[in-house]
């Protein structure tokens, strides 16, 4: 029997009888994981007014004591992690050491935001005026709704969630409904952590009930959206209704440049965990390999040589090197984006079809694909989402950048070379907000700022400290201890 799950609403697991449910299924196998109500609009409303209900008192909770709170989690976390980890690879089909790996970004965050809990810094400026001070603080904004996806089900949830709890606000989840599995056990971590009641709430189910509430209701006050393009915008339209402060994650199409004067070696390896990391299922995921054409044909006969002895299959093997894509609607594109790269006349070198075989029939398994391509093509411009690499054959570095740029994502970038002078002209060219120099596309650090420009979001970034600012209003405060009517810009001398 298929284990039933509930909502989190109130600090209560609430289990109707009779509600909408769906399954979520382990990707490589088929074998259901979970049970999940698909939540109504009431449900979601409910989830909120447990959320605002709560605020006042976790608002006034002391700061470092909300640290407190998030460490327990983290501890928990830590506890969890291999268990968690494998969830994380049953549900989503990335390969086990990216699942435990994920889980560690998530303690890793958790600690991370738990120390803003004794900063969470505000400025003092001096006055222009005499016995008068002027100073900032950060206040929560109120109710938060994290939109999360299911590429990273533990990470990126943690990213928004620990944020947002640690500067005061209160939070509802809506996780991506594939894995669902995943959110519940996140938030069953946070209830063992001792939470209050209220202060993180979880509604499974799809956009049309959850996500309409949440990006209409007033009293959510910000989201924060990791997902595709169109859905973002979809929820950036719907929270400028009540003038919601909207931070959106969303797409990429990240290059990797090799020039010339690469270790061909290295970027070898960056390629490959770039492009065929969580079968290329990340925002961040390298689809096109830019690569300079004196060293293209050995970097080639190197990379499809290593792609023969490139294991597939089930990521809970610790051999396995790549897992099956997350569903049966990224099979379906994938397989879809591969025709359309065959149709426009790129050069399949290796790969692009489903996997067949008995240990692949149960499951969405798509052979590591590459193509050669020119520039333009719609598999060079597109994001995919899937472990399919576009290669493009370029004459020098201003090629390069050319190409590089000419896409309309700007997430994350890569460069492999040993020149200094070109390495650092290309973190100043390179339309990105991320550029790796000599690392692959993938491997973001959480004490660093996350995001992109271009069509990638809206501006923001996630983790790092600036994740306080996308969850805190700054007030500013005036004190005026001269006991007379003081006039800025008036009582001035000069
Ligand atoms: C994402 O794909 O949305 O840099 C996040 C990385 C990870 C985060 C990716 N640490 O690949």
């Amino acid at each position: 029997m298929t284990e039933e799950f509930g909502l989190f609403i109130g600090g209560k697991w609430e289990k109707p009888a009779g509600a909408k449910r769906f399954v979520t299924r382990n990707p490589a196998t088929g074998e259901e994981l979970g049970s999940f109500i698909s939540a109504s609009e009431k449900d979601t409303v409910r989830a909120i007014d447990a959320a605002q209900a709560a605020f006042k008192t976790w608002k006034e909770t002391p700061a470092p004591a909300r640290g407190q709170m998030l460490l327990r989690a983290a501890k928990i976390f830590k506890d969890k992690k291999e268990q968690l980890g494998s969830m994380v690879t049953k549900e989503m089909g990335k390969v086990i050491a990216e699942g435990k790996g994920e889980v560690q970004e998530a303690i890793d965050f958790i600690e991370y935001a738990s120390a803003e809990g004794r900063r969470l810094l505000g400025e003092t400026v001096p006055s222009e005026l005499q016995n008068k001070y002027c100073f900032t603080v950060r206040q929560p904004k109120g109710v938060i709704a994290a939109i999360t996806p299911w590429n990273f089900p533990v990470a990126i949830p943690n990213w928004k969630m620990a944020a947002a709890l640690i500067c005061g606000n209160t939070v509802v989840f809506k996780p991506a409904s594939n894995t669902s599995r995943c959110a519940v056990e996140v938030v069953k971590i946070y209830e063992e952590a001792g939470i209050p009641p209220g202060v993180l709430n979880l509604t499974t189910g799809p956009g049309s009930s959850v996500g309409k509430v949440l990006t209409t209701d007033p009293r959510i006050k910000a989201i924060s959206f990791t997902g595709g393009t169109d859905a973002g915008t979809k929820v950036y339209q719907q929270g400028a209704g009540t003038l919601k402060y909207v931070h959106l994650e969303l797409g990429g199409k990240n290059p990797q440049i090799v020039m010339d004067d690469a270790s061909l070696d290295l970027a070898l390896e960056g390629v490959l965990f770039g492009a065929f990391g969580s079968s290329g299922q990340r925002c961040t995921a390298t689809s096109r390999l830019i690569l300079h054409e004196k060293v293209y044909d050995q970097f080639m006969a190197m990379l499809l040589k290593r792609l023969k002895t490139f294991k597939v299959g089930n990521p809970l093997d610790k051999n396995i090197e790549m897992g099956p894509v997350a569903s049966q609607d990224q099979e379906t594109k994938i397989l879809s984006y591969i025709d359309i790269g065959k149709k426009e006349g790129a050069k399949l070198l290796v790969g692009g079809e489903k996997l067949k075989g008995p240990q692949y029939d149960n499951g969405h398994f798509i052979a590591p694909t590459i193509f050669e391509a020119k520039h333009g093509m719609r598999i060079t411009k597109e994001e995919i989402f899937g472990p399919v690499l576009s290669v493009i054959k370029i004459k020098d570095f201003d090629e390069a950048v050319r190409v590089a740029n000419d896409v309309d994502y700007g997430l994350s970038s890569s460069i492999y070379t040993k020149d200094v002078n070109r390495a650092f002209t290309a973190m100043e060219r390179l339309e990105a907000g991320i550029t790796y120099i000599n690392a692959p596309t993938i491997g973001a650090e959480v004490q660093l700022p996350f995001g992109g420009i271009k069509n990638t979001g809206n501006g923001g970034r996630e983790a790092g400290t600036i994740a306080i600012d996308e969850f805190t209003e700054i007030k500013t405060v005036y004190v005026d201890f001269s006991n007379r009517l003081q006039k800025a810009q008036i009582d001035i001398d000069g």
